[in-house]
């Protein structure tokens, strides 16, 4: 049974995803032991309170420097025994020192098919406007395993949907959070707790265990 911490910012749409798989049982071999909230505001708390989930408050302008930010999380994680931790909607950049430490036990999801809409300035509604502005035919969102970058790291899965005609930004990060994240986001959870991720510079394989 691997030990996932789901970090947080906001609404906590794909930690509740994640709460209802392991609850329906398609996500298996993965406890939910800790939330952690880069807001003390974050509706996600209240998404894990319900769930029974531990949660932890790490907010970044509460210390002094982002080392000693740093070294509180990563001593929460180590006491906790995490194993696999999933940024769902969480705002702060990890530090270097945490991807190194969890190398390739980090996953993140993105609103969009990366390399497309990512990086710098691309994140929640602006990603979905920046898409429409665009005109593009298809949107949808990305897992990726974290490395020092910002949406950057090798990805594990991809889901795509079409873009309508009426579609609004609103509309459009509705379908992708219902019909993309919150399906790839859990899916790529299983991959990792199996141990199914062969990760050879920035291609990921999936093994097939099942032979
Ligand atoms: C989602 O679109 C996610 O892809 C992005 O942040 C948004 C909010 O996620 N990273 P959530 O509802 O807080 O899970």
């Amino acid at each position: 049974m691997k030990k996932l911490a789901v970090f947080v910012s906001g609404g906590g749409t794909n930690l509740q995803a994640i709460i209802d798989a392991v609850a329906a049982q398609t996500l298996t071999n993965v406890e939910i032991a800790a939330v952690f909230s880069s807001s003390r505001k974050a509706y996600a708390l209240e998404r894990a309170a319900k769930a029974r989930i531990p949660s932890f408050c790490y907010v970044p302008k509460e210390y002094e420097n982002n080392d000693l930010f740093t070294e509180a999380i990563l001593e929460k994680l180590k006491e906790l025994n995490i194993d696999l931790i999933a940024l769902a909607g969480y705002m702060v950049v990890l530090s270097p020192k945490i991807v190194r430490e969890f190398q390739n036990r980090v996953i993140n999801i993105h609103p969009s098919l990366i390399p497309a809409f990512c990086g710098k300035g691309n994140y929640g509604i602006h990603v979905h406007e920046n898409a429409l502005a665009r005109g593009v035919k298809l949107a949808g969102a990305t897992t990726h395993l974290i490395d020092d970058g910002t949406d950057t790291g090798p990805i594990v899965m991809q889901k795509a949907i079409p873009v309508l005609d009426d579609d609004t930004p609103e509309t459009l990060q509705k379908r992708v959070m219902a019909e993309c994240e919150h399906i790839i986001l859990p899916q790529t959870i299983q991959l990792m707790a199996d141990e199914r991720l062969s990760v050879e510079g920035h291609r990921v394989r999936i093994i097939d265990n099942t032979r």
